[in-house]
């Protein structure tokens, strides 16, 4: 392997730019050629490809977002789309990639290994946290910290009004950024996908603690098209309207942002693990760290669609929220 192809793909997350700058910087330090390629499988499929050297990764590693653009392609899962991308790769003689992504970004990474035996590392850059074999992905340290200042102000303003709030939160099918976010914001509750939510036990929660105690109630909610915060705020003021009730649905702002240290270390540990990867002649596997250590997992494992956070978690918060 002389070159090496780098992409981002799917929803972006704070740390992609320090993983590229990781991939980018080891490969050239260990011989490699290096190209990026832009906005994910779609840059893949229309040759927008480009040399790098140190000098194009450098002063990123601060920046949110991803310098090579993303985009979520409806083409590359074809057949005809990845027939394209593999021309791009013969063409520009990308020997290898590094697919920088989520779920969805590394189920197209292992079919695209498979179907042209093309060596493929993957790195988990998400904010949902939804992989297996990593114990954290790219981005989602940063996103938990943004929600954690939102909800801090909101919780300000929920004090002085003494109101509810049902704060929605992003994380696709898994509720990671919820359950978490809402034990670090000392949150009333959280309604997540992995567990079913009685509305009428959830008032009931609500009003005893409100009565008692509290100037204020907070519940975090995990994104979702019928059941989101909106759908919850609604049902609890119908039930009980003597509840001030408000939704803030946080949205985009929690992906973007300036990635934190422990994102910035887990893409460069990853990044160096990713290049170590393609001198050891590993193909199709994420790179990704458990207990501190640096692990390659075969795409198949990690992207299975029920990685469950610690259901210990759950107990944690109720515990928690009297
Ligand atoms: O996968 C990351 C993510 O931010 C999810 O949490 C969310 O459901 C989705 O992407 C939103 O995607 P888009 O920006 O394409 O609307």
């Amino acid at each position: 392997i002389k070159t090496i192809g780098i992409l981002t793909s799917g929803g972006d997350a704070p740390g992609m730019n320090a993983a590229i700058r990781a991939v980018t910087r080891a490969g050239i330090y260990n011989g490699f050629r290096i190209k990026g390629i832009y906005r994910g499988y779609e840059g893949l499929i229309h040759d927008e490809v480009q040399e790098f050297t140190t000098e194009n990764v450098s002063g990123i590693v601060t920046r949110g977002g991803t310098i090579l653009k993303t985009a979520r392609s409806k083409e590359f899962p074809t057949p005809e789309g990845m027939q394209k991308a593999y021309e791009t790769c013969v063409k520009e003689e990308i020997d290898a990639l590094v697919v920088i992504g989520g779920n969805g970004s590394l189920t197209g990474a292992r079919n695209f290994g498979m179907e042209f035996d093309f060596p493929v590392i993957g790195l988990p850059g998400t904010i949902d946290n939804d992989l297996y074999g990593t114990d954290s992905t790219i981005g989602y340290d940063t996103t938990m910290n943004t929600i954690m200042e939102c909800v801090d102000r909101i919780r300000d303003t929920a004090n002085s009004h003494e109101r509810i709030f049902f704060v929605e939160v992003m994380g696709r099918d898994a509720g990671f950024l919820a359950q978490n976010s809402a034990i670090a914001c000392g949150a009333e509750a959280a309604i997540v996908p992995e567990e079913s939510t009685d509305v009428d036990q959830l008032a009931q929660f609500m009003s005893r603690g409100i009565r008692k105690s509290k100037k204020s109630c907070i519940v975090i909610v995990s994104e979702s098209p019928k059941c989101g915060a909106l759908y919850y705020a609604d049902r609890v003021k119908k039930e009980f309207p003597e509840f001030d009730v408000r939704v803030s649905i946080l949205g985009h702002l929690q992906r973007g942002g300036t990635p934190s240290a422990r994102d910035r270390i887990l893409a460069a540990t990853t990044g160096v693990g990713a290049i170590e990867a393609i001198k050891q002649g590993q193909r199709n596997v994420m790179v990704g760290i458990r207990n501190n250590e640096v692990v390659y997992v075969p795409f198949s494992e990690c992207i299975r669609t029920d990685k469950r956070f610690d259901k210990r978690l759950i107990k944690v918060l109720d515990e928690l929220s009297i």
